[in-house]
């Protein structure tokens, strides 16, 4: 719909109106289900494969999830990489499923083997290096939907400086996101409540970068600490509360034990879920998937969700959502159904 110039309110309030209705039936015909099975055969003649993004029909709208492979560092693709590697005004949180090699996130190096995690906070500089000889092959998920849906996402590339944006060229692209590099905030009248307000304002970017440098950035896939919930044990990998400077972005594992059940939630935020390993079903709103390791559910917002262990090993799911996103708008709602039976 496009209109030129104001418009009688008729016109455009009652489609405000109808909104929550009509996402409700978009929510119940957005696609679920990806199958490992073909995410794998594309990966063998492809450098990445997207399982979930909004532009697949999904009605997801604040994240996505892919796999990446990642060729062994003498091969010719990854000599392109110098020092910056590249960076995005979008959380990414990455597990690495095979290989071995480290990271570097704003200048730190993060050594990495399969099993283990990087978060990437917002517009951290970072790149990945491959120490094995095979592949080296993550999952991640990231928040490009919804920096996308909200004209913001910016993809900085030291081998595509033609595209840069706020990056300056040189070393200060080293140091900072602040163009010019601006160590501090401009003073002004410091006496006055709305001089303080501002120059508060005016060196928020500054301050945020130093509080992103102080995030952690590793988690062992080891160091994992299961723990019993409502939904059942779940370990915490990457949240704002344990430490990692992340708004957007949440990253749980759930382990459920042979021949047990999770709980049942639904929930406002959108969450994807990768089945690390074991077998069993899942049940989501009146659908029911058989699942098994590779395996991917899109869990459309608010749908009741539930997994079953059939298998003969414990069933692990990797979790992202982006509900600390949603609750930094006020709109996290969580009613929790049947609970875990261990
Ligand atoms: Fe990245
Ligand atoms: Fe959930």
């Amino acid at each position: 719909m496009a209109f030129s110039g104001p418009v009688p309110n008729d016109k455009l309030y009652l489609e405000q109106v109808r909104y929550g209705k009509d996402e409700q039936k978009r929510r119940k015909e957005s696609p679920i289900f990806v199958s490992g099975d073909e995410v794998a055969r594309l990966l063998e003649t492809n450098q990445g494969v997207y399982m979930v993004d909004p532009r697949m029909g999904f009605n997801n709208r604040t994240h996505r999830l892919f796999v990446s492979k990642h060729v062994p560092t003498e091969a010719e693709d990854n000599k392109a990489w110098k020092t910056l590697g590249h960076r995005h005004t979008v959380e990414a949180v990455i597990h690495w499923l095979a290989g071995k090699g480290y990271s570097i996130v704003d200048g730190k190096r993060y050594d990495w083997e399969a099993g283990d995690f990087i978060c990437v906070p917002i517009f951290a500089w970072h790149r990945h290096v491959n120490l094995g000889h095979e592949p080296a092959i993550h999952v991640a998920s990231t928040t490009g939907p919804l920096y996308m849906g909200i004209g913001q996402a910016v993809y900085e590339d030291e081998r595509y400086p033609e595209y840069w944006i706020y990056a300056q060229q040189g070393e200060d692209a080293l140091r900072t996101l602040i163009p010019g590099g601006v160590a501090d905030a401009a003073g002004g009248d410091g006496g006055s409540q709305a001089a303080r307000l501002y120059a508060e304002q005016v060196a928020f970017a500054f301050n945020e970068e130093q509080r992103r440098r102080e995030s952690r950035v590793l988690v062992r896939g080891s160091e994992l600490r299961f723990e019993p919930t409502a939904m059942g044990n779940v370990a915490y990998v990457v949240d704002s509360r344990i430490g990692f400077h992340i708004k957007a972005l949440s990253t749980v594992v759930a382990e459920i034990p042979v021949g047990k059940r999770s709980g049942a939630h639904r929930h406002l935020y959108d969450e994807i879920d990768y089945v690390l390993s074991g077998r069993g079903r899942c049940i989501i709103d009146d659908q029911a998937f058989e699942i098994k390791k590779g395996d991917t559910l899109a869990v459309p917002v608010f749908a009741w969700h539930q997994y079953f262990n059939t298998g003969e090993s414990p069933l692990r799911i990797l979790a992202h959502s982006t509900r600390p996103a949603m609750e930094n708008l006020g709109l996290v709602l969580t009613h929790q159904g049947e609970v875990a039976d261990h």
